[in-house]
Order: C-alpha cells, then sequence, then structure tokens
C-alpha cells in the first residue's frame, strides 16, 4: 500500500491531540507545532530527509500511550506525578516498536520527559538521552506552558527567559541554543493555527512510500490499542473489528491488500472516539438526546480526519460509513442503501456484532447465535445487509 506515513499522522494527530487536551489542557495542533520545532531544530544538525521525516513521526506520535495509562499518570488534583510520568514513556515507546522508520529511533519517546540533569522520570542525564527524545522534550514543554499558537511579543520574551533559567537542568545547552538560532520572534508566529498547515508543508515534506502488508497492519494496530484504550468498556473494539473485518476479507476471496486495508478501516473506524469526553462515553444511565448527538459526532469526526489522506478514499468510507443503515436512518450522513457498497455494509454489519459478543466491565460477551438473531431483526428492518449477516454467521459459528 502506496502513503505518506507522516501524512497519516498528521491527519490522525488531531485525535491525541483531544487525548493531550483532556489531560492536561495542550491546545488545537499541539501535536504539530511540536513536529514541526523538532524538524526545524533537526536541520540544526544536519538530519537527512528520512531522519526528519523520523523525528517528525516520532513528534506526532510522542503521547500515542496517554489513553493506556490516562488515569495512573495524574493524580486526582490533575497534577502530574513524576513517577508515574515514565509510565507513557514506556509504553508509548513499547508501542512503536513494530513500525517501520527509516533509521534507528530508539529511545526517542521512551526519554522525551528527561531532564538534561538526570531529574526526570527514568533519571537520564542528556549524555545519556537521544537526540530525538532531547528535541521533542523541548518542543513538547514549550508548546505545553506557552501555547506557540498564539504568541505575543511578550510571552517570546517569557519563552526566552524560561529558556536560560532551566537550561542544564531540563534542558540542555545544544538544544536550547538549536532553539534560539531557529527561532526569533517571526518564526515563532509561523505556528498559529491557521498557518501551522502551511509551515509544516513547506517544512516536512509528504512523500509517499510502498508499505508492505505487515507494515500496515502493525501500524493499525498500534491506533487500534490507542483508541481501545480510550475507554475500559471497549478496549477490545477496534482490534476485534479489525480482525473479523481481515477475516472476512478472507472469506469473500478479496486480495491480502483489500484485506489489509479492510483491517485498518477497522482499526480506525472509532478514531474519532478520541474526540469525545470519556464521561458521555462511559455514561451510567440513559443519554439525553443532546448527549446521544455528541457522541454520534464520532462518526463525523473520524471521516473528518481521514478523508484528506491520499490514498485512504476506501479507508475513509468503510472506517468512517459504520453507523449508517440501509433504510436511510443512520449517521453521520443518513445515506442509503444505494451509496452503501458492500464493504461498508460489512463494517457496519461487525460494528454491531462486535459490540454484542465482546466483553464489557458491565456486561458478559454475548452468545454468536444470539447476536446473529439481532442482526437479523436489524437486517429485517432494512438497517443492514441481509446476506451479510449469514456470511458473518458462517465465518464465526465457530468462535
Ligand atoms: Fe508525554
Ligand atoms: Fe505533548
Ligand atoms: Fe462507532
Ligand atoms: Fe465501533
Amino acid at each position: 500500500m502506496k502513503f505518506s506515513f507522516t501524512e497519516v499522522l498528521y491527519a490522525l494527530s488531531y485525535a491525541l491531540d483531544c487525548v493531550e487536551h483532556e489531560l492536561i489542557g495542550v491546545t488545537t495542533n499541539h501535536s504539530k507545532r511540536v513536529a514541526y520545532i523538532c524538524v526545524k531544530m533537526g536541520r540544526k544538525w544536519k538530519l537527512i530527509t528520512n531522519q526528519l521525516l523520523d523525528l517528525a513521526a516520532c513528534a506526532l506520535l510522542h503521547d500515542n500511550a496517554l489513553t493506556e495509562f490516562i488515569q495512573a499518570e495524574y493524580t486526582e488534583q490533575g497534577e502530574a506525578n513524576a513517577t508515574n510520568l515514565s509510565i507513557h514513556c514506556v509504553l508509548g515507546e513499547k508501542n512503536i516498536e513494530k513500525i517501520k522508520f527509516f533509521g534507528n529511533v530508539k529511545g526517542a519517546i521512551l526519554y522525551h520527559h528527561e531532564n538534561a540533569d538526570g531529574t526526570g522520570p527514568l533519571k537520564k542525564t542528556w549524555k545519556e538521552i537521544p537526540l530525538y527524545a532531547r528535541i521533542i522534550h523541548l518542543a513538547d514543554q514549550l508548546d505545553a506552558n506557552f501555547d506557540l499558537s498564539d504568541v505575543s511579543e511578550k510571552k517570546y520574551n517569557e519563552i526566552k527567559s524560561f529558556l536560560h533559567q532551566n537550561t542544564n537542568t531540563m534542558f540542555d545547552k545544544e538544544c536550547t541554543q538549536a532553539f534560539f538560532n531557529c527561532f526569533d520572534f517571526e518564526e515563532i508566529t509561523g505556528m498559529e493555527n491557521n498557518k501551522i498547515d502551511g509551515t509544516l508543508r513547506e517544512n516536512i515534506p509528504k512523500i509517499q512510500y510502498e508499505y508492505a502488508n505487515e507494515e500496515v497492519i502493525n501500524f493499525a494496530q498500534l491506533f487500534a490499542t490507542i483508541v481501545d484504550y480510550k475507554s475500559e468498556f471497549t478496549h477490545t473494539h477496534c482490534i476485534g473489528i479489525a480482525q473479523k473485518a481481515y477475516e472476512m476479507g478472507k472469506f469473500y476471496g478479496y486480495d491480502e491488500e483489500t484485506r489489509t486495508k479492510l483491517y485498518l478501516a477497522g482499526a480506525l473506524h472509532d478514531i474519532g472516539k478520541l474526540a469525545v469526553d470519556n464521561d458521555l462515553l462511559e455514561k451510567n444511565g440513559k443519554l439525553t438526546a443532546k448527549e446521544y448527538k455528541d457522541i454520534q459526532t464520532h462518526a463525523y469526526q473520524t471521516y473528518y480526519m481521514l478523508r484528506g489522506i491520499e490514498g485512504f478514499e476506501e479507508i475513509t468510507s468503510w472506517a468512517s460509513l459504520h453507523h449508517e443503515k440501509l433504510n436511510g436512518t443512520g449517521y453521520p450522513f443518513g445515506k442509503t442503501a444505494q451509496q452503501l457498497g458492500k464493504n461498508e455494509r460489512l463494517m457496519a454489519c461487525l460494528d454491531i456484532y462486535q459490540a454484542l459478543v465482546e466483553k464489557r466491565p458491565y456486561k458478559d460477551g454475548m452468545e454468536h447465535n444470539k447476536a446473529i438473531e439481532i442482526l437479523r431483526e436489524m437486517a429485517a428492518e432494512n438497517q443492514i445487509d441481509k446476506k451479510i449477516v449469514e456470511d458473518i454467521n458462517f465465518v464465526f459459528a465457530n468462535g
């Protein structure tokens, strides 16, 4: 499959930022700004294009494990806890182990909260920390503390004194020097929300590469993990759908690339849920009409994030139309049977089937036959595809 990994990460960074926002209040486009600062600074070390792409990818993924340890990492008061801070670093590093990078990115995520003087969560000093991690640390801290989407001259001066005060403690001298060399006041204003996409495009090329199916699956698993950990209610949901969609692809005799795309669509179908508050996703009791509508926005959010990615046209459609119904009563677009192809219908059926058979804290997984009965009833009402329900019955009848 051919696509630009960086472009996909830009698109999905919105979802990651939503999680970081919920936790520590970073503002829209945080990951993109971190990526941009990193690449600018990386040039000071004369990194070549592939290294810059790796650095940008790690910057965009710096907090990929936040959903996994959202509760453990922050105390009840919402204060960062130094001991627990290492958890998302360790998990985040592990999550990207199987991801295909151009070169060695070891430690880039593991050490992104380490301080130059060894007072960080893993007690490494700057000489022991790989360059990518040192750069990401500085960029991340600056944007989290100062919101670089809106910098006045006064704020720029505050940033300068913050960096001077923290050189040799939080940040090493080489990094702060590189930052000052790259960012004068004018340069820093290139990160305003209406400029950041253009700024990124100028600085980080969106080059398409061919990825082996296995590499795409690894990538899909990373994102399924991120979404599935958003809520303990649904912690096997996306990965379950991805695997089942892949299996169904086999049953239909699809080629390996199409099956891989189905897997990816399954992994990403609920990525829009990262933009919805957990309080709402996990609300105990009946939802109000407004709350129900708010939850429904996740399907549109999935569409919104995926729609611009070159090479993801089919995946966008399969992933984001999983709540559409053949009789036109679904969302987000209220599409009808003629507008819903076989794989869109397949994802819709699998979404319901998986939700029924998966175990959740408040319910056991339903037996296959019972779940199929419910699907058949929905098919009888022309909500979902009758034939596909029987195919699912055939393929998964024996667990
Ligand atoms: Fe972090
Ligand atoms: Fe961050
Ligand atoms: Fe959904
Ligand atoms: Fe779903």
